[in-house]
């Protein structure tokens, strides 16, 4: 049975957590989805791991199209959600179009980065019927402006920007909010406060699902991996497959992410 945003409704309400892993090719997304990942994410993070940038900033959109046409042929059933890349979402029409080229590709679920800017556009396209996810937390678009990539949400003004934002992308009408690198005590905060699945990476173990990159979770990295990564190939039977399933039994069964990968 195909993953849709209802079932993921549903396995909230349920209390059931899902798992959420980064793919980019059709292989990946075959053995992903039928280890039991509930949604596939095509991440702009394929600037950094596929590519070999140091961000993601420049990613284009025709990327994403082929990665996420790619990734839609390998696809056994999990909902798939695309990134639309940098600047790519800065004015209305453009909006408009880079979703509808995303959507034609294969994505089922489109995700934004940025807080209150974006709470017409979500408006707009949940009514045109694309169903968004709204990123936010350490945006890497974004990492210019942050000047490095840095937990965020740590004073006071910062916390209550995130909490206002993310009650405003819901009531706008946001499928999905995913938080990345925020101290786990407001991650905690901000799920009393929205009713919608709640993904996080590097933002504790309250959130209703987790995503990891596919690369840094098998251990396919080269550089020293962030503190919320977990390399799941020891976990696991040393095989691809067996890494996947481990990831995606530990995010069921709360026992990912660990203290050790959250921040305080
Ligand atoms: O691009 C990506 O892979 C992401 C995840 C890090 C959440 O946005």
């Amino acid at each position: 049975m195909a993953i849709t945003l209802s079932t993921l409704n549903k396995l909230k309400q349920q209390g059931q957590k899902f798992a959420v892993l980064t793919a980019y090719d059709s292989t990946f997304a075959h053995l992903a989805s039928t280890a039991g990942v509930e949604v596939l994410l095509v991440g702009d993070s394929l600037g950094n791991v596929l590519q070999g940038h140091d961000s993601t900033v420049p990613v284009t959109l025709q990327d994403m199209i082929y990665h996420t046409e790619c990734v839609r042929r390998g696809n056994q059933g999990a909902l798939i959600m695309s990134d639309l890349p940098f600047m790519t979402y800065a004015t209305e029409a453009q909006t408009f179009e880079s979703c509808a080229a995303l959507m034609r590709a294969g994505a089922h679920v489109v995700k934004l980065e940025g807080g209150a800017w974006l709470t017409e556009s979500v408006r707009k396209l949940t009514e045109r019927g694309v169903p968004v996810c709204i990123h936010l937390g350490l945006t890497p678009q974004s990492v210019n402006k942050f000047g490095g990539y840095k937990v965020q949400g740590r004073d006071p003004a910062e916390r209550q920007a995130l909490i206002a934002d993310s009650i405003a992308a819901e009531k706008a009408g946001a499928a999905i909010l995913l938080y990345e690198c925020i101290p786990s005590d407001l991650m905690q905060e901000i799920m009393t406060k929205v009713s919608i699945p709640v993904v996080g990476i590097g933002a504790g173990n309250s959130t209703d699902a987790q995503v990891l990159v596919l690369h840094d979770m098998l251990g396919a990295t080269t550089r020293k991996p962030a503190k919320f990564v977990k390399n799941f190939i020891s976990a696991g039977d040393g095989s691809i497959q067996g890494a996947i399933a481990a990831y995606v039994k530990a995010v069921k069964d709360g026992s990912f992410p660990a203290a050790e990968h959250s921040f305080e």
